[in-house]
């Protein structure tokens, strides 16, 4: 069956504006379908066939949309949090206005990589075990990172909390009182790379997601921006994620 939504959807979809200012455009006249005024929120329409625009400019309606963020420290990956700022908060229009969520989180210290979309298949894809999508970190390691290390990582190290790992690549970049790391883990568990550390004496003094799959981190965006993720980029995080 061919795919339909409400007009004030679709325009609150595609970030014309908060679902209350979409409403008003379209009763102050300012939205046709096909050619005609619309001044009915609920109009059914479907986007493979219907023509809408927004003071006579074409609305491409896209059902998902993904979005890349280099996600800055001291922000929650979340929509809304009590005490802190959250990365939602970064986001300018039209995309503040689009019902987002974080596909991987980050924690609040940890910078790069994120992923905001509106797919939930997606998003929850993307954590699930069966996935495995791998995940690149650069790190900064308080301590000397050996080879001992890599090994351990390799076989599964074992959390405090006595759960084992799945194995991961540890890479070493520089091994002095203060390390630098790249390590690639097939899992997200809370904490999961600073967990790793803790687990063989070291500790974690800055975090940055650099890849997921074979997506890699736009360096040319600064903290906090955003960019829309093509077909192709998207095809890099691998398949089956519910695109
Ligand atoms: N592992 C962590 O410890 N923190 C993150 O933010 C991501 C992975």
């Amino acid at each position: 069956m061919a795919e339909k939504l409400r007009l004030d959807k679709l325009l609150g979809n595609m970030g014309m504006g908060t679902r209350k200012e979409v409403k008003q455009m379209i009763k102050a006249g300012m939205v046709k379908v096909n050619g005609s005024v619309e001044k009915k929120a609920e109009r059914l329409i479907y986007p493979a066939q219907d023509e809408v625009l927004l003071n006579n400019q074409p609305v491409c309606y896209e059902k998902y949309i993904y979005l890349m963020m280099n996600k800055p420290a001291g922000y929650v990956s979340a929509n809304e949090d009590k005490r802190d700022p959250v990365v939602m908060e970064l986001l300018e229009e039209p995309y503040s206005n689009m019902e987002l969520f974080v596909a991987g989180r980050l924690d609040k210290d940890t910078e790069g990589l994120l992923i905001l979309t509106n797919n939930g298949k997606f998003a929850h894809n993307m954590l699930a075990p069966k996935k495995h999508v791998p995940k690149t970190y650069y790190a900064k390691i308080a301590g000397r990172v050996t080879e001992e290390d890599k090994v351990i990582f390799a076989e599964g190290v074992t959390l405090e909390d006595g759960y084992q790992c799945m194995p991961a690549e540890l890479s070493i970049l520089v091994s002095d009182e203060e390390s630098e790391i790249q390590l690639i883990i097939h899992e997200g568990k809370f904490h999961q790379v600073k967990r790793m550390f803790e687990a063989v004496g070291k500790h974690v003094t800055y975090l940055q997601r650099v890849q997921i799959g074979a997506l890699e981190l736009d360096r040319s965006l600064e903290e906090g921006a955003v960019k829309i993720l093509s077909a192709e980029e998207l095809a890099l995080i691998g398949a089956d994620l519910g695109i």
